[in-house]
């Protein structure tokens, strides 16, 4: 298939494009590399030292197969992006490109308009861009878990559509489930899915919507091939996901800072799990004429403070217990539907010790590069 993967430089955009290329997809990364851009601005960075986006794709073509990078921003030129697609006429496009801590969307004023003109516009850009050149491309787009917000108002979190019953019909329906953000980034998420629903009805757009869990690990079987293949390693209080934060403060004997209670349930999954979802999506799209198919990218359900526990038990790390910077329950139950992903043959992979050494060796190996002040930088909100 030819794939085009937008943000294709980032976290989790990086291992599954390495992963589409390796399975024989045609790979074409669009990455305006503004994350590296943030790195440097807010001096955070990956622990991991990762190579420019030349020697990353220059590491890939010669261990992992057919991938190539275009500097473009989706959301800013959406000419540069009409003319991508025409030049590709992609089978499927995956949309990893939007600002993506909910802590840098909370910042100030210039984040969060950034956060919407940026997720919004970008997103919003590829739908008309679609429907217009190549009208049944499969767009798979990475949505988060927390468009549901965190309880069990409506038992356990479906797959996207909520069953109700309209009390004066007596008719049973779905509907898409209420959104409920916590953040500026969370709510772009929820805008995301209503431009989904609309140019689905309109234009029959076929879509993917991955409401994603906490991501965390470094490394997949692609990015060991070769040092300039390595995935980044965020471990700051705005980019770091918590059990990568953990992990890094873990190993340099730093207190593990649990917001609040730990209370906090929340969905993981790990990189490897994540980037093998996306090729079972795209591998596996909806028929046309479906509504925009919705599923929860998910491992399992843990609280904060669990993880924080097993670290503690496992290493002898201390725990700080912090007031939390977010707004958000203290505690809450969580109970997570993942059946969507499971029926294509994903089979999640538990958090296991393996794999939290893998993420403590290169969290190890890298100690140099770690800032204790970065960890605690998350803004309140
Ligand atoms: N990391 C997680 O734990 C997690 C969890 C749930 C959902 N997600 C979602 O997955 C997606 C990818 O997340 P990530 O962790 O890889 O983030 P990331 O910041 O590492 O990667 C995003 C990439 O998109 C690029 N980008 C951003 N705006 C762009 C634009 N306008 N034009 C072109 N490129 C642009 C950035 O340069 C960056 O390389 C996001 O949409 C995020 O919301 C991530």
């Amino acid at each position: 298939m030819k794939i085009i993967v937008l943000g294709g430089d980032g976290f989790c955009g990086w291992p599954t494009s390495l992963k589409l290329a390796g399975a024989g997809h045609q790979v074409t990364i669009v990455d305006n590399l503004s994350r590296r851009g943030i790195d440097l601005a807010l001096s955070s960075g990956s622990l991991t030292e990762i190579a420019s986006v030349h020697d990353r794709i220059a590491a890939a073509r010669q261990h992992v197969g057919d991938v190539c990078h275009e500097n473009t921003d989706i959301a800013k030129d959406h000419a540069a992006l009409r003319d991508l697609i025409a030049g590709v006429m992609p089978d499927a496009v995956i949309q990893f490109a939007e600002q993506r801590a909910a802590p840098y969307s909370m910042i100030g004023d210039s984040e969060r308009r950034y956060t919407v003109d940026n997720n919004i516009t970008g997103t919003h850009n590829l739908c008309s861009a679609l429907v217009d050149i190549k009208p049944d491309t499969h767009l798979v787009h990475l949505g988060t878990m927390g468009v549901y917000g965190y309880s069990r108002e409506f038992g356990k979190i479906p797959e996207g559509y909520l069953d109700i019953e309209i009390k004066s019909t007596r008719q049973d329906t779905q509907i898409l489930y209420p959104a409920n953000p916590g953040s500026i980034y969370h709510m772009t998420k929820c805008l995301d899915q209503l431009l989904f629903q609309f140019y689905n009805k309109n234009w029959g757009l076929r879509v993917t919507d991955l409401h994603q869990g906490i991501v965390w690990g470094v490394e997949t079987d692609e990015t060991r091939l070769d040092p300039r293949l390595i995935n980044r390693f965020d471990y700051d209080g705005v980019f770091g996901t918590v059990l990568n934060r953990f992990i890094s403060q873990a190993v340099n004997d730093v207190p593990l800072t649990v917001y609040g209670t730990g209370g906090q349930s929340r969905a993981f999954i790990h990189i490897a799990d994540s980037a093998r979802c996306l090729q079972l999506a795209v591998e596996n799209p909806p028929e046309p004429g479906e509504r925009p198919r919705i599923f929860n990218q998910v491992s399992e359900v843990r609280s904060v403070r669990n993880l924080a526990d097993m670290l503690a038990d496992q290493w002898g790390a201390g725990i700080r217990y912090v007031t939390n910077p977010r707004k958000e329950l203290p505690e809450n139950e969580l109970e997570v539907e993942n059946a969507g992903l499971q029926s294509l043959g994903f089979k999640p992979t538990l958090l296991n010790n393996r794999l939290i050494e893998d993420v403590r060796f290169i969290a190890d190996a890298t100690r140099k590069n770690f800032n204790a002040d970065n960890v605690l930088s998350s803004p309140r909100w």
